[in-house]
């Protein structure tokens, strides 16, 4: 019997899952179909519900509705409770799991695929909303050496800090170099820039944007120009998705092939 998962969002159609999923499947041999599903704004619940009695075994959740899978799901992982959201649901036994898995997504790219490890690092988060607050449990579970949020509005990484129980600075703040800075703020879909002196950038450092595109963001050239090696988004949408699949096939597909072909469609 083929298992049915699908990607559930508004806007969809966009969305790259529907590939990367068809992908590991092929690679890994198992027999799923994955589709994309666009849902009411106001209808994520009741169009869940619907897949569900239609046989759906899982599905990924993207914006704007992980914080309404948050809500919903029956069973919860620490890291999802810790993101307050949830990406990747399991139907199981008439119940609703949730997790989220971009975290491990970041971290998977950031050490398996850059090569870079994180125990003992120094890291800048720019942003305070909901891409910051998935990947910050799992960068310290990771052993990075000290975390900074930072954010246009002072008050929403404090708060945020607070509950991490790390520390946040305002921008202007943010003199000294770090090992890694990680741009998850949504400046770069308008092609803006969040306002960070440029003396964050050093030579060893690296600048990770959370976002894609065809070309390298503005935060990616402005850390270009000042010395840092750059890199993407696109490792963490493919490895989240490995994390998912992993969740509901127990097989761990290669991530590198994908990335590549997706890399090539851009
Ligand atoms: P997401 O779920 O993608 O994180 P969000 O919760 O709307 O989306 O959060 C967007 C983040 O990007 C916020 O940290 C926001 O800063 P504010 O809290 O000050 O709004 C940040 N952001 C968006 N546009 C920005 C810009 N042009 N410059 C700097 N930060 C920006």
């Amino acid at each position: 019997m083929t298992d049915r998962y699908g990607v559930l969002g508004h806007p969809i159609a966009h969305s790259k899952s529907p590939l990367i999923h068809s992908l590991f499947a092929a690679q890994t041999g198992q027999n799923i179909t994955y589709g994309q599903l666009q849902l009411p704004i106001n209808g994520f619940v009741s169009g869940l519900k619907q897949l569900i009695a239609e046989g759906w075994q899982g599905a990924n959740v993207s914006l704007p509705f992980k914080t309404e899978a948050f809500g919903v799901a029956n069973v919860l992982t620490a890291r999802a409770q810790a993101a307050q959201a949830v990406n990747t649901l399991t139907f199981m036994n008439g119940l609703i799991y949730g997790d989220n898995t971009d975290g491990a997504g970041l971290i998977a790219d950031l050490t398996g695929s850059l090569l870079y490890p994180l125990q003992k690092k120094r890291v800048l988060i720019i942003g305070a909303g909901g891409a910051a607050r998935g990947v910050i449990q799992p960068l310290i579970d990771a052993g990075v050496a000290q975390l900074i949020i930072t954010n246009r509005t002072y008050e929403k990484s404090a708060a945020l800090a607070k509950f991490f129980q790390v520390d946040a600075l305002a921008l202007h703040e943010c003199v000294n170099s770090f090992d890694l800075v990680i741009n998850a703020t949504s400046a770069s879909v308008s092609g803006l820039l969040p306002d960070i002196p440029v003396s964050v950038f050093g030579p060893y450092t690296l600048a990770y944007d959370m976002f894609y595109a065809k070309e390298p963001t503005a935060f990616m050239r402005l850390a270009a120009a000042n010395g840092a090696r750059t890199a993407d988004g696109l490792g963490m949408l493919v490895a989240q998705a490995a994390e998912a699949f992993f969740i509901w096939r127990g097989i761990y597909p290669a991530t590198a092939p994908v990335l590549s072909v997706l890399r090539q469609k851009l």
